[in-house]
């Protein structure tokens, strides 16, 4: 089995297969004249952590790291203390993603929870309380989510404020993994204002603020949310080896993606392509398509031959083999002609 078609100029493998904005990259090229104090103590960098106070509309406290494993690594260095352990899900990119970087850098244990969705609650929570005070238990002191989950859920504002209401009540801090901030904050209003309902003032902590995968080349940021937390940031990050000399470039890229809403449209954008996909497909029973998705991203299933044919012809990833899943995931420059044809293709093969 072959398609026999032309393949979408776009691949729907990974929101990072994408390049970036090319205003982000106008803003890397006007950054890269003249000269800049290094390491940070550049105008660049003061202004992008001054986006990010006003992001926030509070004074929180900024610093620029080179990826996600690192922003999360250095989020999680900054809220832990020696014997404590962080509980997350059991599908979380700390726990499954990250090549063990934060139990080898953090010396600290992870306590994965089973999630079908991706999700923590509460009842989750109470379920390590046993833990606390046991000088047997590394002790549970940091929860840390993902939004969006890395199974393309989300949590509701709503749902973040009870999950951090429960954790500072049993004395935990919370870390949110936002490598899809852009697609979270798009899917649940695309204003500061919605952002801030399920971070800041649901009772985030700190937050590791995805910029990659929403259209810049990379760098992500931390945010501490609450700045006390960040107190000894810088050491830290020099010490888990995430400082970047020539900051500039970093900071430039957030500048140009927080300066004008950026973010959030690009966000939206990669989130209507992967809806597109879904209202193009979804009369397909056999794909199991059955409710549309939150972000930016299905996980439909193709039994071979179809799922070979389509793969040689435009790549997507397995997702779960044993189920016959795959995952596509659109990006903040999939375009509506992208999704038809892919359409097309999934078409010509059911
Ligand atoms: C949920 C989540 N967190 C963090 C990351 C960042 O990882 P990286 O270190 O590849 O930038 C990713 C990337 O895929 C992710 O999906």
């Amino acid at each position: 089995m072959k398609v026999a078609l032309t393949p979408p100029s776009r691949l729907f493998t990974s929101d990072n297969a994408g390049g970036a904005h090319p205003d982000v990259i106008a803003a890397m090229v006007r950054a890269n004249e003249g000269h800049a104090l290094a390491y940070g103590q550049d105008n660049y960098t003061r202004e992008a952590k001054q986006l990010f106070s006003k992001l926030f509309d509070a004074d929180v406290r900024t610093e620029f790291v080179f990826g996600g494993t690192g922003a999360n690594v250095l989020a999680l260095a900054c809220m832990l203390r020696p014997a404590e352990a962080v509980v997350c899900s059991s599908w979380a990119h700390i726990a499954s993603d990250e090549t063990g970087a934060p139990e080898r850098i953090l010396g600290a244990k992870l306590i994965d929870l089973p999630s079908s969705d991706g999700k923590l609650r509460p009842e989750d929570l109470q379920s390590v309380a046993y833990m606390l005070g046991n000088l047997h238990h590394a002790q549970p002191a940091v929860v840390s989510i993902t939004q969006a989950t890395e199974l393309g859920t989300l949590y509701s504002a709503v749902e973040v404020r009870e999950l951090c209401d429960t954790a500072h009540e049993m004395g935990m801090l919370v870390h949110m993994d936002g490598a899809r901030l852009a697609n979270a904050s798009a899917a649940l209003g695309a204003t500061p204002e919605a952002l801030r309902s399920f971070t800041i003032d649901a009772g985030v902590d700190v937050l590791s603020f995805g910029g990659t995968k929403a259209g810049i080349i990379f760098g992500e940021a931390v945010v501490f949310l609450n700045p006390n937390l960040g107190e000894r940031v810088e050491f830290i990050r020099k010490q888990v080896t995430q400082l970047h000399s020539k900051m500039r470039f970093i900071s430039a890229q957030y500048i140009e993606l927080l300066r004008d809403g950026l973010f959030f449209r690009l966000g939206t954008q990669a989130n209507a392509m992967s809806m597109a996909l879904y209202e193009r497909t979804k009369h397909h029973q056999s794909l199991g398509l059955v409710t549309p998705p939150a972000v930016n991203s299905l996980y439909p299933r193709i039994l071979e031959p179809a799922r070979r044919a389509l793969q040689d012809w435009s790549f997507f990833w397995d997702w779960d083999t044993a189920a016959d899943q795959v995952r596509w995931m659109t990006a903040w420059d999939t375009t509506l002609a992208d999704v038809d044809a892919f359409a097309k293709g999934i078409e010509s093969v059911l």
